[in-house]
């Protein structure tokens, strides 16, 4: 049986909106905020290129999957821009240089598939224009707007998922999430942190626990920065606490974001939440997944085939520069693990929630979102 609900009473939206802005395309470049100097320094960098962008996504000094899909729309505007400035004129040939920036964008990270999404959507959309239009300018113009577009819906997304997912926060209850799934990893609102942001906008008796998230912190680092910019308690736990937490009656919901949902449900997300929602599923606790369609990939019939990044060893072997493991031995750091539908109790979208049978559920939304 497929089921999708969707809360009866109306979204509010009246949620707390985020002061955070991880990204922003002005007329010089596109303004990051460097993740990788969080929470120490709040640094912004002006991305210029197409090539820069790649580089920053692969650095991660943008990080979380619609943040990476957004950053990858704006590098395809930057390649337009550069073309239109070093005096193209020809539009097969800005299209060839478009194809060539995707391909460099679409390698920097492979797993969550927001990027190669919203690449697509800028080459279907230079499509279009080239049917009717052969001028330069307007490309740059249609391309900077299908890029903003892609953001702003992004935003909005987050709203509506975090107005369904704050419903089903019991009052006063205690949320564990895990890496970081907020502002700073979508356009600015947050999947999982959306849903916090939400539920603390109606309640502001519930509380937070952050998991550190090995090994590159994002919990530590990321959540706990910008749920405290927004004046959002929270406490710190180290990854290996949850199952204990659990145990001990502490959490009463856990929500986590994705970054590749394949068709039957099963779900990527950051290194850890398979443990995560084991622990959940055996202490009876919800653990519901937070993402927008765009994260859902229906190429995909099963978890199986989601192509998991491996991340440079360094990651685990190395703590601030230092080694800390003995010489001579292996390593394995990938950098997501798949979670099986049968763990999730429901995937928290903009166009409701799906529940198990997720097949048929997931497909009933997009069938509401056309
Ligand atoms: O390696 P990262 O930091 O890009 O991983 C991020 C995550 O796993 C997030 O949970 C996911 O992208 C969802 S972001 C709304």
């Amino acid at each position: 049986m497929s089921t999708v609900s969707q809360p009866s009473e109306q979204v509010e939206l009246n949620s707390l909106d985020s002061m955070i802005k991880p990204l922003t395309l002005t007329s010089q470049g596109v303004s990051l905020l460097d993740q990788t100097m969080l929470p120490t320094e709040e640094r912004y960098v002006t991305i210029t290129t197409p090539e820069a962008m790649a580089h920053a996504i692969q650095t991660m000094m943008v990080r979380g999957a619609p943040a990476i899909g957004i950053a990858g729309a704006y590098g395809l505007v930057l390649s337009a821009r550069q073309f239109l400035e070093t005096g193209g004129t020809e539009v097969s040939l800005l299209a060839n240089q478009l194809k060539a920036h995707s391909n460099l964008l679409n390698q920097t990270r492979p797993t969550a598939v927001n990027l190669s999404w919203a690449i697509g959507e800028m080459l279907a959309t230079l499509v279009a224009i080239m049917a009717t239009d052969s001028s330069i300018t307007n490309c740059v113009e249609l391309l900077t707007q299908k890029a903003n577009q892609i953001h702003q819906e992004d935003i909005q997304a987050c709203k509506t998922i975090g107005g369904y997912g704050a419903k089903l926060v019991p009052k006063g209850g205690v949320i564990l999430t895990h890496c970081n799934a907020g502002a700073l990893a979508t356009g600015g609102y947050g999947t999982a942190l959306g849903v916090v942001r939400s539920a603390y906008a109606r309640d502001n008796t519930v509380q937070v626990f952050a998991d550190e998230t090995r090994p590159r912190l994002q919990g530590a680092r990321l959540t706990t920065w910008e749920l405290t910019q927004d004046h959002i308690p929270v406490t710190l736990v180290t990854d290996g606490m949850s199952a204990t937490l659990m145990k001990r009656g502490m959490v009463d919901f856990v929500v986590v974001g994705a970054d590749r949902i394949a068709a039957n449900g099963d779900t990527a997300n950051k290194i850890g939440t398979y443990t995560l929602a084991l622990a959940a599923k055996a202490h009876q606790i919800p653990f519901y997944v937070a993402a927008p369609l765009s994260t859902i990939d229906r190429s995909l019939v099963s978890g199986d085939t989601i192509p998991i990044e491996e991340r440079n060893t360094d990651e685990i072997a190395m703590i601030n520069g230092e080694k800390i493991s003995a010489e001579g031995i292996q390593y394995f750091n990938p950098g997501f693990d798949v979670t099986p539908a049968d763990y999730i109790t429901g995937i928290i979208t903009e166009k409701g929630i799906a529940r198990p049978g997720y097949e048929g559920s997931v497909m009933a939304l997009f069938e509401k979102a056309l």
